[in-house]
């Protein structure tokens, strides 16, 4: 795997909000050309529940007719768990994108604007229960992810947690890579699930685009059994198996196909628990 040195700005935030629903940028990291991470403050009354999303975004430029200034939002998967006093996003940065070509600048000490309105699908309580919780993620996907792999009801609720994460480039693993080894050395996680919880974790990382140690679409080498043997386990089934999928939307219907017509799995909802759960990483 290529060894990318993230890039941190840390330093004290400022301290008068000036937008609606203004939060405070802490920390912002950049992973790769095309990824970076960001941590903002929490407003006091947020609840939520780890896995799902928010808006956020930050103010347009002011409209050329009416020089009227609206803010320009888009939904975020919240990748902080839901005890952290603080949250975290992990980004795309789209060049031309309206929100993400200026998003990708923020520095500490910056506001974003947040909508305290928490949704999503992909939610402890939208499964039943079961032995093993698979995590399916391509791209920035792992988002939802980062937030669940911190909870410590993942650990609770079942024996083994695998997380497969499928990227074009190896530098695009970097930001997952480095949230599972930092769980081994995380004080307080292990104090409060039980020193040695993330021996649970199973991490399956692939690249599709570039080389690097595991080599496919997580799709394929699933199909050829390839990755069952190789993470040592049986393919998914319906007794102990439970999933959360969240990639591109070909690979969501993909995975979707193979979960309901060759593991025999049902999906699940909020209103309607079952077997697995989707989300889209982006619209389109
Ligand atoms: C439920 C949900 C959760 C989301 N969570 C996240 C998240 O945690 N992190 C995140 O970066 N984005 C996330 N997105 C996408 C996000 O809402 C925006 O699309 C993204 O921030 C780009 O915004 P933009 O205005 O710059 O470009 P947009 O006009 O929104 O998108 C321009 C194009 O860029 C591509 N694109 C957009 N987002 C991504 C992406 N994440 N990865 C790869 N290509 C992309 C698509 O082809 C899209 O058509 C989520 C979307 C949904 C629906
Ligand atoms: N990542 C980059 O370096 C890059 C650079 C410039 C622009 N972009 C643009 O950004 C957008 C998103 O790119 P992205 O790389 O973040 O996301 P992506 O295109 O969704 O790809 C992410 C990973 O998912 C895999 N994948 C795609 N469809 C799949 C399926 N049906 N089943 C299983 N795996 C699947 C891809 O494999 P495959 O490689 O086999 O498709 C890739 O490894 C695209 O429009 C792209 O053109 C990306």
């Amino acid at each position: 795997m290529n060894e990318i040195a993230p890039v941190t700005d840390a330093a004290a935030p400022k301290a008068t909000p000036t937008l609606p629903d203004a939060q405070t940028v802490t920390e912002v990291k950049h992973w790769t050309d095309r990824l970076f991470s960001f941590r903002v403050t929490r407003p006091a009354s947020l609840r939520f529940r780890s896995g799902e999303f928010v808006m956020i975004g930050l103010m347009n430029d002011p409209d050329p007719k009416t020089g009227k200034v609206k803010p320009l939002l888009r939904a975020y998967s919240i990748a902080s768990p839901s005890w952290d006093e603080e949250m975290e996003f992990y980004s795309i940065k789209v060049q031309d994108g309206p929100l993400t070509s200026k998003l990708q600048h923020i520095k500490v000490g910056d506001e974003i604007i947040l909508r305290p309105k928490p949704v999503g699908t992909l939610v402890h309580d939208a499964l039943i229960p079961g032995k093993r919780i698979w995590f399916f993620a391509t791209g920035t996907g792992f988002a939802p992810f980062a937030s669940l792999l911190r909870e410590p009801q993942t650990y609770e609720d079942y024996d083994e947690v695998i997380i497969t994460h499928t990227c074009r480039e190896a530098g695009e693993l970097q930001y997952g890579h480095d949230l599972i080894e930092s769980l081994k050395t995380d004080e307080l996680l292990n104090e409060l699930i039980g020193d040695g919880f993330w021996k649970k974790i199973k991490y399956y990382p692939t690249t599709t685009r570039e080389e690097s140690p595991k080599m496919g679409r997580i799709t394929d080498l699933m199909r050829s059994g390839e990755a069952f043997e190789d993470l040592g386990v049986p393919p998914l089934n319906p007794e102990s198996d439970r999933a959360m999928i969240c990639g591109n939307l070909a690979f969501n219907l993909e995975l979707k196909d193979l979960f309901e017509n060759t593991y025999g799995l049902e999906e699940g909802a909020n209103s309607k628990p079952a077997h697995f759960v989707v989300e889209k990483a982006f619209l389109d």
